[in-house]
């Protein structure tokens, strides 16, 4: 079981976009894939359709002990040759958070929830923050997705959050980053941007998300890129990005 935490403490970069679309192109690809909702916005409930009233259990109870994931988890969100569950969230995500950070070995709940559990892929969606929501999936995860919007990133920011993965470190993680909302007319600022990149060329996958309002489209349909537009570029970036991922 793979375990990938999409992760950037910046806001609005595509890492809701990319864990849902990844996990849709995944299942795609016929893998048995779990999402858990790490964020209090919970973007990616909303985007697979589920209603937080409706859900006995959140991610909050798992994090607290409270229930296992099997126990809290909505089946199918997404079926295609594979299938895509879900761990919801809700805004009270943020209070499950506070009061986590007194209790013993707290930033380790979710890798613990995680053990035994028998997915191909696990994706996790963190919030733009690095709390301790985001140190749980940090600790847990066996890979780490980067999303950069193209352009507009921060090339401290990147560096922080490399930093704190290296601090968190139990085991090597492989890191990489996922340039999204990218624009190929814009030739100044690609320049700009790829020198900016540079120290972090190795990391760097080589499938660009482009810009696309499809995708924006497709996640107010709460539809995946594949079942909203499956011929625009969004579908042929994830698709892409798919293939590269399962390849490494
Ligand atoms: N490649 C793209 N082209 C056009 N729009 C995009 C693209 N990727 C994401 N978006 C849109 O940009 C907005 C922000 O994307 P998204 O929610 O995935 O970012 P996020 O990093 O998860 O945000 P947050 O930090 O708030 O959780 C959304 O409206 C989304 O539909
Ligand atoms: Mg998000």
């Amino acid at each position: 079981m793979q375990t990938t935490c999409v992760a950037n403490q910046k806001g609005g970069v595509g890492k809701t976009t990319t864990s849902f679309n990844l996990a849709a192109g995944l299942a795609d690809k016929g893998m048995r894939v779990l999402m858990i909702d790490l964020d209090p916005q919970y973007n990616i409930t909303t985007a697979a359709g589920v209603l937080p009233p409706g859900c006995e259990y959140k991610t909050g109870h798992v994090l607290h002990q409270e229930v296992t994931i099997p126990e809290a988890v909505i089946r199918e969100v997404i079926t295609s040759a594979g299938s895509v569950d879900l761990v919801p969230a809700d805004s009270s995500l943020k209070k499950a958070e506070d009061l986590l950070i007194p209790e013993l070995f707290s930033e380790r709940r979710l890798a613990r929830a995680l053990e035994g559990l028998d997915y191909d892929h696990v994706i996790l969606d963190c919030s733009p923050s690095l709390g301790l929501l985001t140190i749980n999936a940090l600790i847990a995860a066996t890979r780490i997705l980067i999303p950069c919007q193209f352009g507009s990133f921060s090339i401290e920011g990147i560096a922080n959050l490399l930093n704190m993965i290296d601090g968190v470190g139990s085991g090597e993680k492989v890191k990489q980053l996922l340039i999204t909302m990218f624009r190929s007319r814009t030739t100044r600022t690609n320049e700009w941007a790829e020198d900016q990149l540079e120290p972090y060329r190795e990391i760097i996958l080589k499938t660009k998300i482009r810009e696309n309002e499809a995708l924006r489209q497709a996640a107010i349909e709460q539809q995946s890129i594949f079942e909203f537009a499956s011929r625009s570029h969004g579908a042929e970036d994830y698709r892409a990005l798919t293939e590269e991922f399962l390849a490494l």
